[in-house]
């Protein structure tokens, strides 16, 4: 059977998504003959702004080894697991800007009938983890995705006291911080994602 590819796109700016994309990562290698992809997408700070900021400074360090995301990553991909940090109960401006530049695909038709699920990492509990999933959904129903969430009876999403949504994985970091590693739950439920999108992946590609 041939490998299939499972686009992780995300931006992190204090390294909160990227603990999650890695969890997603390591959720779709559990799932036969699927491949990841882990990809970040062009940041838009000006560098002023970077060179400032120790916590962002940490994280770019963190991800200097993430290649940048290209349209052909995108356009190739047999899943997509799409993170973004909550920015005002939506996901933030450089992926609603790569995803603007995706005209293109969205004419092709590139990525209709493929499936996605959606993480993401905010501040607060109640303030928009939800709204960023479903908002972010609705690019990805333009392109004709097949959107993924979590069953709501899902063990570890029952039991989180911090994040984790039916709509997407979520992890919450809480006031006063910018970074705060992952609960085991938030872990899991990212796993659970990764390797629910790469097995229906799987099944949609071979037609079984
Ligand atoms: C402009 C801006 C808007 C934000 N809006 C929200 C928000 O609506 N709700 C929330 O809980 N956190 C909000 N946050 C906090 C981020 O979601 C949070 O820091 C997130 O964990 C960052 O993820 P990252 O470390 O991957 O960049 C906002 C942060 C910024 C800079």
């Amino acid at each position: 059977m041939d490998e299939i590819k499972i686009l992780v796109l995300y931006y992190s700016m204090y390294g909160n998504v990227y603990s999650m994309a890695k969890e997603v990562v390591t959720g779709i290698q559990e799932v036969k003959n699927a491949q990841p992809l882990l990809r970040k997408v062009p940041d838009l700070l000006p560098e002023s702004v970077v060179k400032k900021n120790q916590d962002i400074l940490r994280a770019v360090e963190w991800q200097k080894d993430v290649p940048v995301a290209t349209m052909d990553d995108l356009r190739n991909c047999d899943g997509l697991l799409l993170g973004t940090p909550t920015r005002f109960g939506n996901m933030c401006s450089q992926m609603r800007n790569f995803l603007d530049k995706t005209g293109p695909l969205w004419i092709e038709g590139a990525l209709k009938g493929k499936p996605a699920g959606i993480f993401t990492s905010s501040i607060s509990l109640h303030g928009g983890p939800d709204s960023t999933c479903i908002a972010t959904m609705l690019t990805l129903l333009h392109h004709g995705m097949i959107i993924v969430g979590i069953p709501s009876n899902t063990p570890e999403l029952m039991k989180t006291t911090s994040g984790g949504t039916p709509y997407g994985a979520s992890h919450v970091v809480g006031m006063g911080e910018n970074f705060k590693e992952l609960s085991e739950e938030e872990k899991q439920l990212c796993r659970f994602l990764g390797k629910r999108v790469a097995e229906i992946a799987v099944k949609l590609k071979h037609n079984i």
